[in-house]
């Protein structure tokens, strides 16, 4: 238990931590990457280098700060940043580790402001916090263990597909001949790679976008950026370097962006572009398993050359009782135009999803650019949706808790 004062100084110390929290996790990450180099065989470079895991790193901690005194208020959005660190192999010996140099690194980058009172204070709290991580992680480290998937496994790719001109899609199996375990529709697997010329891991995290219970994995991975830089690094390697027989390794499903099977309300898909993958997941299960829950699938991409799997979304609506699916282009080509491969044009705007979803009282999932995400989830909110009920999960690092 923390002391009242403890609790007091953290908090009024908080704001203005925050206030130079980029600051404080830039340089936080810089020293604590030059005396423990091999943690970038887990963090994201490409994340680094935009500044973005700094910034959620950093939210993420004032934000416990503030609710030191109650941090049960944080749970969902810890348990969601704890099924990332479980799916990268975070260890509870990793938080010592990022405790030292977040301490060092707010020592140095508020000097003399920083008294002995203000940094034993900070580091109380953070010992709270990383306990509070540690335990979650602990139980779904033990459930990934029963489940006979600790680590990394070896995948197979048995089959490469190209679903569109940018989305490719790659069907894996265990190596060692095992069984493909089951998922919940949405989740997600970390992927890690060892590039020719990098010097650490690659990671990154990709949606499955297959129903569950196959003989399969399934990713679809969108090729990102033309010339791979830093940021389309593993997604341009997959594409260019990865093909049938070779192989990759995962770490079991993981994410809490799911599928809720149990309710029968009305089932509203919502993607944008790469988005579409956990839709896939959602929609397929929902067609073989649930099939009279009404389910309307809305997906936005620029035109139909990027689109990805259109003959399998209407593969499936066909097995639903209850149906609609709405393909939004920004900009069709003629060759859409000919081939009658839209249901509308331009963005999914509030009118658009007005006249689409007439029911709100349903379930709504919404994955996508971070743009299309904010307006949808705004707009879904002005037709009279309620928050409870809207689901969504952005692609790439947390960026504002309070968006949770
Ligand atoms: C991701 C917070 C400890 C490694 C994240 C994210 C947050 C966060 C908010 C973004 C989640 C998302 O992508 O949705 C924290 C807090 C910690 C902590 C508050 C301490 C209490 C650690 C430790 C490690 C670690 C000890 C390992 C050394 C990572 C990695 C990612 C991540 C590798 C994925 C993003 C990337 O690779 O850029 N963490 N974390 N974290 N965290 Fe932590």
């Amino acid at each position: 238990m923390l002391s009242e004062q403890t609790i007091k100084i953290v908090k009024s110390t908080a704001p203005i931590l925050a206030d130079r929290g980029v600051e404080i996790t830039t340089h936080f990450y810089k020293t604590m990457f030059e005396a423990h180099p091999e943690l970038l065989n887990i963090f994201n470079h490409a994340n680094q280098k935009q500044g973005r895991q700094q910034t959620a790193l950093a939210n993420t901690v004032y934000a416990a700060a503030t609710y030191i005194d109650q941090l049960e208020v944080l749970l969902p959005a810890v348990k969601q940043i704890a099924h990332k660190h479980r799916s990268l192999m975070v260890k509870k010996e990793h938080y010592p580790i990022v405790g030292e140099f977040l301490l060092k690194a707010i020592k140095e980058v508020l000097g003399e402001a920083a008294t002995d009172e203000i940094i034993d204070a900070w580091a109380e709290a953070y010992g709270v916090i990383a306990q509070v991580f540690i335990d979650i992680e602990n139980e779904m480290y033990e459930e990934a263990k029963n489940n006979k998937w600790e680590g990394f496994k070896a995948f197979k790719v048995v089959k490469k597909q190209k679903e569109s001109s940018i989305i490719t899609s790659f069907y894996l199996q265990p190596a060692d001949g095992s069984t493909v375990p089951a998922f919940s529709p949405g989740q997600y697997v970390t992927v890690r790679l060892s590039v020719e010329g990098e010097e650490y891991l690659l990671n990154r995290q990709y949606s499955l976008s297959d129903a569950p219970n196959q003989s399969h994995l399934r990713i679809s991975v969108k090729r990102e950026g033309e010339n791979p830089t830093t940021l389309g690094k593993v997604s341009n390697y997959l594409h260019d370097h990865i093909g049938e027989g070779d192989e990759i390794e995962l770490t079991a499903p993981a994410g809490d962006f799911v599928l809720d099977e149990a309710s029968d309300k009305p089932l509203y898909l919502i993607s944008g572009g790469v988005g579409i993958t956990p839709m896939m997941s959602m929609l397929k299960r929902t067609a073989d398993h649930k099939a009279n829950r009404p389910v309307t699938f809305i997906h936005a991409a620029k035109n139909g050359e990027v689109q990805a799997f259109r003959t399998e979304v209407e593969e499936a609506v066909i097995k639903l009782t209850y149906s609609q699916k709405y393909f939004i282009l920004e900009n069709p080509t003629a060759e859409d135009r000919e081939n009658h491969r839209f249901d509308a044009e331009g963005y999914l705007d509030s009118q658009k999803l007005k006249d689409i979803a007439t029911e709100t009282d349903a379930i709504f999932y919404v994955c996508g650019p971070v743009a299309f995400m904010k307006n949808t989830i705004g707009n879904l909110a002005t037709i009279g949706v309620k928050e409870e009920n809207i689901h969504f999960e952005f692609f790439g690092p947390s960026i504002n808790l309070k968006e949770y």
